[in-house]
């Protein structure tokens, strides 16, 4: 396979990532079985008319089949962060944190930022290396688009919280494992609490899934409403994931604007 081709595999593989998560599935082609090397070929089906279903595996630091729904661990860790009663005593407790690998990763611990009575928190994924540099959610490119998606409903993005599910950086920006999402998830539950947002919107895949502790393609969760600890939520596309895929900005285009009227809803309530 040409570097071509084999770029051009990458994209159309990180682009189905975006809305499937982790796993992919895709009907068998003899195309993709020969060219993509880590795929193990399905065992033969019992039923030969349906075409096998496989999964295929994207990021390169963890094994798949090891992948299972983030728990909430807490026993073994200093749970005095619980007891922070403001964002700021929050974020002193737990900045410092090294109760994953990345902690000894990353340039900056990334505890979010925005109104501390926001009505609305927006959830990331993990900062990437903008945000590892400054300490700030969503400062790069991605980081501009949102604010610039905010102010297609008008919304200021001051007046909203940023964070991200997880607050370090991922090396090479890969996707958080299970591992990092379970430990990391708890400080962001505990910034929901003192925040008390009347909606939550979900970016991307992983921002979902992490926080509704399920494993949902971004297809079925785009439109519906779900709740989080009594908080609505819903989901859209990662900004990231646009900038990649602008064809996608129409269907943020709804999901904003159903975001919207949910806000608006329930704060006229
Ligand atoms: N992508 C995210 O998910 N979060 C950030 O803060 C920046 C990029």
């Amino acid at each position: 396979m040409s570097k071509k081709q084999s770029n051009l595999l990458i994209e159309a593989l990180k682009t189905q990532k975006e809305i499937f998560g982790d796993e992919l599935y895709t009907k068998i082609d003899m195309n993709i079985k020969n060219i993509a090397e880590n795929i193990e070929p399905p065992a033969i089906n019992k039923e030969p008319e349906e075409a096998p279903v496989i999964s295929i595996k994207l990021s390169n630091d963890y094994n798949d089949n090891e992948i299972k729904k983030p728990e909430i661990k807490l026993s073994g860790f200093d749970l005095s962060f619980q007891n922070a009663k403001t964002l700021e005593e929050l974020d002193s407790q737990i900045n410092s944190c090294t109760r994953c690998a990345l902690g000894n990763t990353r340039t900056k611990f990334v505890f979010g930022k925005g109104n501390s009575n926001a009505d609305i928190l927006l959830v990331g994924e993990a900062p990437g290396a903008e945000e590892d540099k400054s300490g700030e959610p969503f400062v790069g490119r991605a980081g501009k688009l949102l604010t610039d998606i905010l102010k297609a409903i008008d919304i200021n993005r001051e007046d909203v919280f940023i964070a991200n599910i997880l607050k370090c950086r991922p090396p090479n920006n890969r996707t958080p494992v299970p591992d990092e999402v379970a430990t990391c998830i708890p400080y962001l539950k505990k910034q929901i609490d003192l925040i008390k947002p009347k909606v939550i919107l979900c970016l991307g895949v992983t921002a979902a899934n992490g926080l509704l502790n399920q494993k949902n393609s971004l297809i079925k969760m785009r439109g519906n409403v779900y709740e989080f600890h009594g908080v609505k939520l819903m989901v859209t596309y990662h900004p990231a994931a646009l900038l990649r895929n602008p064809n996608w900005k129409r269907e943020c285009w709804d999901d904003v604007q159903k975001f919207k009227k949910l806000y608006l809803e329930l704060i006229n309530s």
